[in-house]
């Protein structure tokens, strides 16, 4: 099954130059990042790499330091680790071991690019709908249980914000050949990391973690990410990927945000404390709104829905540097809802008011 408009959130430099703006004066809430500038720690570790020229030499082909650093912040063997530009590359390989497997199942809505993925190697897959009504103490159970091969998990759950609970995905881990479970949101989520399945990968050798640096750091542009797995299974994604997929900043990068244990905690307990504070003003003020629900969700972004298209309002907002992420990409969902993310105290205010009136036009 082929679908041709896969997107994405995030397109600030296009919105900015439609509307002579520079990216910064964009308020981005399609993209689901945090609202901080990434830590000095790492800015002083990219311009030293910088000064040092360290990008004159190609990067270290087994990445060992930046393994042994991650191998180390999660308690696991190092060879379980394969760090990749994103956690976007590294789905694109999860896709090529699903294909190995027969048939996935792609809970949805979900994140796009699984599909990608699995088109890429023309693995067969089918959707299986999420309920559209949950409740907001979290973590749930996952609600799914569809007969296939491989399932895809996204914990978080991306675009519902759904946190599942460890102890119902552990159960799901035992009825497929296959599972790739996708925690790029679960570090910035309240309580999140409780849930984890990367202890689980002892015990279940058909299971696959995706971690992302990307949210938590806010570090889009460097690429970062790592898949916790077998190292019997990662070295053959090894040795069919790009020799050098990792550049020496990103390498880099790693290493120092994952290196001090006191840092990472602060830095979590700062994002987890905005979320906290920021998703309560946001709610109260968007669930005013007549006929828009604002759907429950454990972390940075949530959904909401409305009677009618929001087609329009988006456009409205759009003209105002305002992104929200329009839902019509996703499976099981449709111009009735948008997805949006949390910003700054400040942008939060204007968000809602902008959004406030885009329902009186
Ligand atoms: C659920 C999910 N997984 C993975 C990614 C991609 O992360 P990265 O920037 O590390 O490639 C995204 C990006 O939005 C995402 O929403």
């Amino acid at each position: 099954m082929q679908i041709s408009n896969l997107k994405h959130g995030g397109n600030v430099y296009k919105s900015a130059k439609k509307l002579n703006l520079l990216p910064s004066e964009i308020i981005d809430a399609s993209a689901s990042l945090v609202p901080f500038d990434p830590p000095k720690i790492l800015i002083d570790s990219l311009n030293a790499e910088i000064k040092n020229l360290g990008f004159r030499y190609y990067p270290e082909r087994n990445l060992s330091d930046l393994k042994e650093i991650i191998g180390k912040f999660h308690g696991i063997n190092p060879e379980k680790i394969l760090p990749g530009n994103g956690a976007s590359e590294l789905i694109t390989w999860a896709g090529y071991e699903a294909s190995k497997f027969g048939i996935s199942c792609i809970p949805s809505p979900c994140f796009v690019d699984y599909e990608r993925s699995l088109n890429c190697w023309k693995s067969n897959f089918i959707h299986c709908e999420l309920p559209k009504n949950w409740n907001n103490v979290f973590p749930q159970s996952f609600p799914l249980l569809p007969k296939g091969d491989v399932i895809w998990i996204t914990n978080p759950h991306n675009p519902t914000g759904q946190l599942w609970g460890k102890n119902s995905l552990e159960e799901i881990i035992k009825n497929y050949k296959l599972v790739i479970c996708d925690e790029a949101f679960l570090s910035i989520t309240p309580n999140g990391d409780k849930e984890s399945l990367i202890p689980l990968t002892e015990k279940y050798n058909n299971l696959f973690v995706l971690r992302s640096l990307t949210k938590i750091f806010n570090i889009p542009g460097l690429r970062l990410g790592y898949v916790v797995g077998s190292p019997k299974k990662l070295k053959q994604w090894k040795i069919n990927r790009d020799p050098w997929p990792l550049n020496s900043f990103a390498i880099k990068a790693g290493i120092e945000l994952l290196s001090n244990n006191k840092f990472y905690e602060q830095w979590t307990k700062q994002i987890h404390s905005w979320i906290n504070i920021e998703k309560e003003r946001v709610y109260e003020k968007l669930s005013k709104i007549e006929n828009l629900k604002v759907h429950n969700s454990s972390t940075n972004f949530f959904l909401i829905e409305s009677k009618r298209s929001l087609s329009p309002n988006i456009k409205y907002l759009e003209n105002k540097g305002i992104l929200l992420r329009e839902c019509t990409s996703f499976r099981c969902l449709d111009e009735k809802w948008a997805r949006i993310s949390l910003q700054s105290r400040e942008n939060n205010t204007l968000l809602c008011k902008e959004i406030q009136n885009s329902f009186k036009n």
